[in-house]
C-alpha cells in the first residue's frame, strides 16, 4: 500500500483502490460545509489570466455572514470574473477561494456550489415566461428534483405557505396566477430573486439589479435586498451609485482586478486612491 492510500486508510468512510479515492463516495459537500464562523466568504492571492490579460490580479477580498456588500468598479475591472470564480465557473490561476471556514471553492463543481448554498442572478432576469409566479417559485423549490417530479406531486401546505411568503417578500402577491411574461422588467427580477431564494441560499450574488428599472422599482429594490441582509449574505454589483449609497453599508471598489478600497460610502468617496483612478485627481 503506497503511503498516500495507507494515509486514508485510516479514516473511517473513506474507500480507496491504489493510489486513487472515489471522489462520490467522499462526504457530500453540505456535510464538509462549516458556516460557524463570522467570514463567509474569503478570497486570498486570487489570480486569473485570460490569454496573459490578468482580469484578476492578486485578489484578496473578505466578507462576513449577513452582510450586504456592494462591489464598484469600472467596466472590466473584474466584478463579474469575480463571481464566476466564487460560483465555480472560472477557475483561478492560483489563490483560495474559502466558503464558510474550510470548503475551498477552487476544488469544488459549479454544480455542488449551488448545492451549498451560493445563489447567483445575472444581469438579465431568466424566469419562465409561459408559467405564472407561482408555478415559477414552486418549480424552483424543487432544487433538485427534476420538472417532473414537481408536475407529478403535490404541495404540502408549508410548500404552499412557503410560495406566499416568498411572494410577500418579493412584493409580488397579488400576482401569483398572473404569467411572469406579462410582468414588469423590475417585477421579473424580483421573481428571480424570489426564485433564488425558494432554494435557501447562504450567499446570493446579484449583478447590477436596478439595470432598466423605474425609480419606484429601484427604491423597492433597495429595501427587498436590505431585507435579506442578515438572514442571507448578499453581495452586489451596481454601477448606479445613487442606488448604492441609499443601501450601502460597506462598499468594495475594484480596479483592475484588485481591492483599491473598501468602506462606507463617504469613505470611498474621500478616498484619495479612488479619487486618483476616477476624477484624475
Ligand atoms: N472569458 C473571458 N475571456 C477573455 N477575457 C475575459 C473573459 N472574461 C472576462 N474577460 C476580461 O476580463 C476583464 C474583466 O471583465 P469582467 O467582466 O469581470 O469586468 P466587470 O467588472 O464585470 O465589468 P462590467 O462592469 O463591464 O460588467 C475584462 O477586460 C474582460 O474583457
Ligand atoms: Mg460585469
Amino acid at each position: 500500500m503506497s503511503q498516500h492510500a495507507s494515509a486514508f486508510a485510516s479514516q473511517p468512510g473513506v474507500v480507496f483502490r491504489r493510489d486513487k479515492v472515489f471522489k462520490f463516495l467522499l462526504p457530500g459537500i453540505l456535510d464538509r460545509l462549516d458556516t460557524s464562523g463570522t467570514t463567509i466568504l474569503y478570497l486570498e492571492g486570487v489570480n486569473v489570466a485570460f490569454d496573459g490579460f490578468k482580469a484578476i490580479n492578486d485578489l484578496n477580498f473578505y466578507v462576513n455572514k449577513g452582510e450586504l456588500r456592494c462591489l464598484i468598479g469600472a467596466n472590466g475591472a473584474g466584478k463579474t470574473t469575480m463571481m464566476d470564480i466564487i460560483t465555480g465557473k472560472t477557475r483561478p490561476d492560483s489563490g483560495i477561494v474559502l466558503y464558510g471556514k474550510n470548503l475551498d471553492l477552487v476544488d469544488e463543481t459549479e454544480s455542488d456550489i449551488a448545492l451549498a448554498g451560493i445563489g447567483r442572478k445575472f444581469q438579465k432576469p431568466t424566469v419562465f415566461e409561459h408559467l405564472n409566479v407561482f408555478e415559477n417559485l414552486e418549480l424552483a423549490m424543487a432544487d433538485n428534483k427534476s420538472f417532473w417530479w414537481t408536475l407529478r406531486h403535490k404541495l404540502t401546505s408549508e410548500q404552499h405557505d412557503r410560495i406566499s411568503q416568498t411572494a410577500d417578500l418579493i412584493g409580488l402577491p397579488d400576482q401569483l396566477s398572473q404569467l411572469a411574461g406579462s410582468l414588469s422588467h423590475g417585477q421579473k427580477q424580483w421573481l428571480e430573486i424570489g426564485m433564488l431564494l425558494m432554494q435557501d441560499p447562504l450567499l446570493l450574488l446579484i449583478d447590477e439589479p436596478v439595470a432598466g428599472m423605474t425609480y419606484q422599482e429601484m427604491e423597492k429594490t433597495g429595501e427587498l435586498l436590505q431585507s435579506l441582509a442578515g438572514n442571507h449574505t448578499v453581495i452586489v454589483v451596481e454601477h448606479d451609485m445613487e442606488f448604492v449609497r441609499s443601501i450601502a453599508n460597506r462598499v468594495t471598489v475594484l480596479h483592475q482586478g484588485s481591492v483599491l478600497a473598501e468602506g462606507s460610502m463617504d469613505d470611498i468617496q474621500n478616498n484619495q486612491d479612488v479619487r486618483k483612478v476616477y476624477l484624475g485627481e
